[in-house]
């Protein structure tokens, strides 16, 4: 569940600190439930200490985890209009590269997976908002990046849609 649909998660570098907060976060939440029982046939406090540390230790991660504010000049570049856009902008022949090297042995004539298919120009152009969501927003394709995708290629996917996605 967590990986399908929570990759930002645990694609970061600190994936397996992740990972273990929240299982200690788990289990400190879990005591208190269990120790909860036994306080209240005994009489006693429940112990809801180790809760608390639990919710905390979340907060923690949630204030750990949010996204990195995006510098003001990035913002500018990539309006539309910009002076510059010409430049950054990607071409068809570029952004068939990169499909044909990272994408078309799962998503091609013979193998399609989730039937998305992106070996013709039509294809690709079907699925672009699909494929800038998959690639550069949410970055769960190349799937485990098996093909070893780097951000560069990801910005060029990403530049390629903001061009209005272009094929041909
Ligand atoms: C190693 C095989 C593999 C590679 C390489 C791969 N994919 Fe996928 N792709 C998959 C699988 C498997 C699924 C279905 C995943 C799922 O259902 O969770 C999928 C699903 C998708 C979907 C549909 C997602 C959805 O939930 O609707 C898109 C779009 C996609 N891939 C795009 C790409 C693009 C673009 C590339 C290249 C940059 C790529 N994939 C590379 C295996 C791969």
């Amino acid at each position: 569940m967590l990986s399908n649909h929570y990759g930002w998660l645990h694609q970061g570098p600190w994936n397996w600190l992740v990972l273990m907060t929240l299982m200690l976060a788990g289990a400190l939440i879990r005591h208190s439930f269990v120790a909860r029982h036994r306080a209240l046939t005994e009489g006693r406090r429940v112990p809801w200490e180790s809760a608390g540390a639990g919710v905390v230790l979340i907060l923690g991660l949630v204030v750990a985890q949010r996204p990195a504010p995006v510098p003001a000049h990035a913002g500018a570049a990539a309006a539309p209009g910009a002076e510059d856009k010409v430049n950054t902008s990607v071409s068809y022949a570029q952004m068939r590269a990169v499909v044909d090297q990272h994408c078309i042995i799962c998503h091609g004539l013979q193998m399609q997976q989730k039937t998305v298919a992106l070996h013709t120009p039509e294809l690709l152009g079907q699925h672009a908002l699909a494929v800038y969501q998959q690639v550069a927003v949410l970055r769960l394709m190349p799937f485990e990046n098996a093909t070893r995708m780097t951000q560069q290629e990801r910005d060029l996917v990403r530049r390629w849609y903001e061009a209005g996605a272009p094929v041909r």
